[in-house]
């Protein structure tokens, strides 16, 4: 009773979400429907497909608030950036946001109010109440900032926030970030057709006055707790082979993707191809004592992870294709650059990587473009078995 009830008030503060529970209550199973085993949101609204099979995610990249907040062109480019967050998320009506890394350019920050930026980066999806969750980047790890110490802000100051930690020895030095988000076809449906998967790739620098370079992958502990959690999801809704489809998002590029660049072709993977990938712009390349080091991860990922239609990062500016990795099978996509702070060329322009699911068919295809702050598209891809 109390804890139905500490549902139902914090429902009650967010208008849509008491929409959902009202909806939801003409054919609602039986109230502990709603905290289904494993779901890691009891008290949470559930994520769903729109009643006509749509589900539509918006994916803003390397934001990097706080860029040299003592020159007016560093706050301006803040205003900007929130500028664009409040034109893309009118325009588009994202049923999910992700926000892929690199929200604050960390180096910049003071160490008494650094995670306030997280105030300023989640105060439009707050007003326009779109559920939402991060990855952080290299620059989230700072001598005066970290990973965790931004998803816990997030957490308090964003209700419809669904970053989470990953258990106690999962995820290595200062990669925290490591979880899945359910989403269902149905409010009341006792398993989710979709897992949304999100990865803390790490890098930048350790915290306080002797910082020093932190790991640039995800952990190799994180393989283990895929391949735990995935047994897990079979084990209480079935095997996801034939019931849920999947999509992961890591801020740093898996380093497989790196050796595909030079064989991109224009035509088959569009979108900006301006940053030529080097040392340090995917996993475990800033020292090349490392490389490898990503292969854990990648590796269990691509084996337990059934109907994984596509894996999508930020961090390298300018570039905005997709290509299929071969090894592995599986789509790759960057997103798009969306803070005006961070590196960038006058003529990469600033946007979002959009993801519609048609169906919730585990199988079926993703439609993915770039749209621009000024609503240009650019690089349409049907993401299917066919692509590439
Ligand atoms: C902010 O955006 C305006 C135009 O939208 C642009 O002219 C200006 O250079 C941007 N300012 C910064 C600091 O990025
Ligand atoms: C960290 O914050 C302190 C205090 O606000 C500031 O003096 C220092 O310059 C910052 N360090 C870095 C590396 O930005
Ligand atoms: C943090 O503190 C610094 C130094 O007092 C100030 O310049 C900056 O505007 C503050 N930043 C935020 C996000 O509050
Ligand atoms: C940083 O290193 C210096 C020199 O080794 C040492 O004296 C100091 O205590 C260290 N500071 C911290 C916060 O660990
Ligand atoms: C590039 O892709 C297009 C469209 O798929 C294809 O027609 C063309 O042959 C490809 N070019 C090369 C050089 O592979
Ligand atoms: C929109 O912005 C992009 C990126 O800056 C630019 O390439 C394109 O020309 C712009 N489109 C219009 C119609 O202004
Ligand atoms: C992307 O392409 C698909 C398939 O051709 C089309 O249905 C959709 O409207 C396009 N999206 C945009 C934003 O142009």
């Amino acid at each position: 009773m109390g804890f139905l009830y500490c549902i139902a008030v914090r429902f009650a503060s967010w208008s849509s979400l008491t929409l959902l529970l009202a909806n939801a209550a003409p054919h609602a199973r039986s109230q502990t429907s709603l905290v289904t085993d494993l779901n890691p949101y009891p008290t949470k609204p559930r994520i769903t497909f729109r009643a006509d099979g749509i589900f539509k995610i918006t994916v803003f990249c390397d934001l990097h608030y706080g860029e040299n907040p003592w020159d007016a062109w560093g706050l301006q480019q803040d205003v900007n950036s929130t500028e664009l967050m409040n034109i893309v998320l009118a325009d588009e009506k994202p049923d999910y946001v992700v926000l892929n890394g690199d929200l604050i350019t960390g180096e910049n920050t003071f160490r008494q109010n650094s995670t306030r930026l997280i105030d300023e980066i989640v105060a439009p999806l707050n007003t326009a109440q779109i559920p939402f969750s991060s990855t952080q980047g290299n620059h989230d790890n700072e001598p005066n900032i970290t990973h965790l110490e931004e998803i816990k802000r997030e957490q308090l100051v964003a209700p419809l926030s669904y970053t989470r930690t990953a258990p106690p020895g999962i995820g290595g030095e200062q990669g925290p970030g490591t979880y899945w988000v359910p989403v269902y076809e149905h409010i009341d449906d006792p398993t989710p057709k979709l897992i949304l998967w999100f990865f803390d790739s790490r890098g930048g620098f350790s915290e306080g006055d002797n910082s020093t370079a932190l790991p640039d992958w995800v952990d190799d502990t994180v393989a283990g707790w895929i391949q735990s959690e995935a047994e897990a999801m079979d084990a209480a809704w079935g095997p996801a082979a034939s019931s849920r489809g999947a999509i992961a998002f890591v801020h740093i590029p898996p380093h497989a993707i790196q050796a595909l660049q030079p064989d991109l072709n224009s035509s088959r993977d569009p979108g900006l191809n301006a940053d030529l990938l080097g040392s340090g712009s995917t996993q475990a390349t800033t020292d090349s004592a490392n490389l490898g080091k990503d292969e854990p991860f990648w590796d269990a990922l691509n084996e337990y992870v059934p109907n994984l239609h596509a894996v999508f990062s930020g961090h390298d500016h300018g570039n905005e294709w997709c290509v299929r990795e071969p090894t592995k099978n599986v789509i790759f996509c960057f997103g798009k650059h969306s803070g005006y702070g961070g590196y960038s060329d006058s003529w990469w322009g600033h946007g979002v990587r959009n993801i519609i699911f048609s169906s919730p068919d585990p199988k079926g295809p993703l439609q993915s473009w770039i749209r621009y702050e000024n609503g240009t598209i650019n690089a349409n891809v049907t993401l299917d078995a066919s692509y590439n």
